[in-house]
């Protein structure tokens, strides 16, 4: 059949995509719009792997964390031969239009396939890190937010019972999103992320005066992404390249707690979420942003309103032109970080 609308879902699994996938299908459904399932990103379209979803295949998905579809990082226009096989499989299956579901690396791919290249193509932003422009959320924040917030409720327990510190590396890539947070909501005493650059020193003094006042257990939330101050830094050029490659980071909340034992002599512990924080079932909150965006998604498409991002700004639905967010990502907050260091220590 032809007039295929094409759903995607590329980069990084986040909880909710699923959600996103049903919502599509069950909203273009109203509209007689066939729906084309790509499997694994970019990928799918390239090696033409692609199936029909129906009502009935996307159904009891909405609760599943992962995606149906599955997904990759890989770019599709990496060169003339790749968008050449992206074009014939277009015409081959019949589409006419693309659902994007993706972080900053996806839907920047997504604005050049529709700037430079004419796909007709509606991306929607998903990522745990809450780093995209141009939306106020991203679905899979809320739950990655949530895990990471039990873990630290557990880990503070066992922390008081030994009088430890317990350093808990948190994902967010670039930004401090998920830090500040579970940070904020787990009551740290400590919240270290990208955007501001920490100092042993006021780290150590703080600790130490926790253990004065009768504190002798803490929690420090590090983002996987924060860095000492350039004025203290303590990492040499081997751990600096270990720990803060660009598309894999993870291991400052070790190299942290080494600098509390040798520095203020306390007992450090480490644990690191890692992927824990954006595996299995989505939040409600989760569900239902990702259902919005999916149902607004489609409704863009038949506005024809490509080359666009559907987003939520404050409680509503809104579109957003992909050339504003392309290749950008954005901060923490700066007024969540000082209601954050308004409970540190
Ligand atoms: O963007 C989501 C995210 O989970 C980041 O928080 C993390 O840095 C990265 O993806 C990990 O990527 P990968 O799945 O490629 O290891």
């Amino acid at each position: 059949m032809d007039n295929y609308l094409g759903i995607l879902t590329g980069g990084g699994d986040c909880p909710g995509l699923n959600a996103v996938i049903r919502a599509v299908v069950r909203r273009a459904q109203d509209d007689r719009l066939p729906v084309l399932g790509v499997y694994s990103g970019w990928q799918g379209l390239i090696d033409g792997n692609v199936a029909p979803l129906t009502k009935h295949s996307v159904a009891g998905i909405q609760y599943r964390g992962g995606t149906i579809l599955g997904t990759s990082r890989v770019n599709p226009l990496v060169d003339g031969e790749t968008l050449k096989k992206i074009q014939d499989n277009w015409r081959r299956f019949g589409l006419s239009r693309l659902i994007v579901v993706g972080g900053n690396g996806t839907l920047s791919c997504a604005m050049r396939m529709w700037r430079d290249h004419g796909y007709p193509v509606v991306g929607v932003p998903k990522t745990i890190d809450n780093d995209i422009p141009g939306t106020d959320y991203t679905f899979g924040f809320d739950t990655a937010v949530s895990i990471a917030t039990e873990a630290i409720d557990r880990l503070h327990t066992t922390a008081e019972a030994l009088h430890r510190v317990m350093v808990v590396e948190v994902m967010g890539r670039h930004s401090g999103w998920i830090a500040a947070y579970a940070g904020i909501a787990g009551a740290a005493d400590l919240i270290l992320v990208p955007e501001t650059p920490f100092r042993m020193s006021e780290i150590c003094d703080m600790l130490t005066k926790r253990k004065q006042l009768g504190r002798p257990f803490s929690i420090v939330v590090v983002a996987e992404d924060a860095k000492p101050h350039p004025e203290e830094d303590f990492l040499t050029v081997e751990q600096r390249n270990r720990v803060f490659h660009e598309n894999r980071l993870g291991g400052i909340g070790h190299l942290v707690a080494a600098q509390i034992e040798e520095r203020a002599k306390l007992e450090a512990r480490v644990s690191v979420l890692g992927y824990i924080q954006r595996g299995g079932a989505p939040t409600a909150y989760d569900r239902v942003l990702a259902t919005r965006l999916g149902v607004y998604a489609v409704e863009m498409v038949l506005r024809e309103e490509f080359g666009s991002m559907a987003a939520v700004h404050g409680t509503h639905m809104a579109s957003v032109p992909l050339e504003e967010i392309a290749d950008k990502y954005r901060p923490l907050d700066e007024e969540i970080y000082r209601t954050a260091r308004t409970f540190f220590g």
